[in-house]
């Protein structure tokens, strides 16, 4: 038994044009893609959904989230809004430090359903496939826990989770050899539980430092794991030459990247992730998307949700934000939040509308996938198929 979904208007996540089809699934997979004039062989017992011209297209992959975290930084957001910066809150013993407070007073229990109910809630918004990063518990209990949160609350999310382990996210003033500890007790606990996953830090005055992210990210590659790194958020202190020197998957961040820096990672072939909705919820600075892109870069677009620097989810409000902010088009920010994002995530068989590949797939309300970056704020998913289910 099939499900056809006819009359769409598919915009496969390659980059092309959108073109109008006849998409058949069968047992999770896409199997048929059939030009529009010609009739779909429908047998008796297959499933039709008539698109009506609706935009068709691959589910959203979201290839950077802090979305296991406990609490919220209301409070936080009100000193921002009266002037404070993201980096001041830090430096007070706020930010991501309130976050790890209210994260070690929660149990893995509690994080595992916390963690549930928002990846429901993004898979209402489009989003089938989510990299989420530890980096709130830092004592090696609490990155442990979080990875396990992270793993439980997988089993029951029909899209596809992507765990990440953020060693080097913040230094803790009450642990003045937190690097050291890390580096001889968090990653190898880590190492031992979830080998191969892919190991991160945040490069930043009052984060990590290059020298300390070059000690954590040496000794997990030479341990066999991919590295990423959020790097040149505020600051290009040589995060991005660091990241390419070990070999890192994707540099994160770049809204301070140096022109020559953006250049040498587009040449590199790393992928550079770019997260506007961070910069519109603090100080309205943008990475240079477009310069990216004609320098050839692998451009990804993630939301970054987090409960600091991105209180948002919304792949569709990241479109939105991209087409304005970085100079990208409709079509080059669908492929950057889906295709290209799943090849980061070594999900080859996800993030396009082709024969073979998974079926996770979103039904717009849309009949211009131009409007996903024209319109803002509100939900334009109307159906999503995870595996070939129908979800939402
Ligand atoms: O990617 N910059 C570092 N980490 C997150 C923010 C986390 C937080 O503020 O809780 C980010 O923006």
């Amino acid at each position: 038994m099939s499900l056809w979904i006819n009359a769409a208007r598919v915009v496969d996540g390659s980059g092309a044009p959108a073109f109008h089809a006849h998409v058949q699934v069968e047992g999770g997979l896409i199997t048929r893609i059939l030009p529009a004039h010609v009739a779909p062989p429908v047998a008796s017992g297959d499933q039709v959904v008539d698109a009506a011209g609706r935009v068709l297209m691959p589910g959203f992959v979201d290839a950077h989230t802090h979305a296991l975290f406990a609490g919220d930084r209301l409070d936080e957001f009100e000193r921002a809004l009266a002037g404070a910066t993201y980096l001041e809150i830090l430096a007070a013993g706020g930010g991501i430090l309130s976050t790890v407070r209210a994260l070690r007073a929660a149990s893995e229990d509690q994080l595992t359903a916390l963690l549930g109910e928002r990846l429901r809630h993004m898979l209402r918004e489009g989003t089938t496939s989510v990299e989420v990063k530890s980096g709130y518990g830092l004592t090696t209990p609490h990155e442990l826990e979080m990875l396990r949160a992270i793993r439980r609350a997988a089993r029951d999310f029909p899209g596809t989770l992507v765990p990440t382990a953020l060693l080097g996210h913040a230094l803790d003033p009450a642990e003045p050899a937190l690097v050291d500890r890390v580096l001889s007790e968090t990653l190898p606990a880590v190492h031992a539980e979830f080998p191969g996953i892919a190991v991160d830090a945040f490069c930043e005055h009052g984060a990590w430092s290059v020298p300390e992210c070059r000690r954590l990210l040496s000794r997990a590659r030479e341990l066999g794991h991919p590295l990423r790194l959020h790097t040149d958020q505020f600051h290009a202190l040589g995060g991005v030459e660091l990241g390419l020197e070990l070999d890192a998957l994707s540099l994160d961040h770049l809204e301070a990247a140096t022109p020559e820096g953006l250049a040498r990672l587009a040449r590199s072939g790393a992928y550079g992730v770019m997260l506007p909705v961070t910069g519109f919820h603090t100080d309205q600075r943008f990475a240079a998307g477009r310069t990216f892109l004609d320098l050839g870069g692998r451009l990804v677009l993630a939301s970054n949700y987090n409960p600091g620097s991105s209180p948002s989810s919304s792949m569709p409000f990241v479109i939105a934000l991209a087409v304005r902010r970085l100079g990208v088009t409709a079509l080059e920010a669908i492929r950057a939040a889906t295709s290209t994002p799943a090849a980061l995530l070594g999900l080859a068989d996800r993030g396009l509308v082709r024969a073979g590949a998974r079926a996770d797939l979103l039904l717009l309300r849309h009949r211009d996938e131009r409007l996903l970056g024209y319109e803002l704020g509100g939900n334009p998913v109307e159906r999503v198929w995870v595996n070939g289910a129908e979800i939402v």
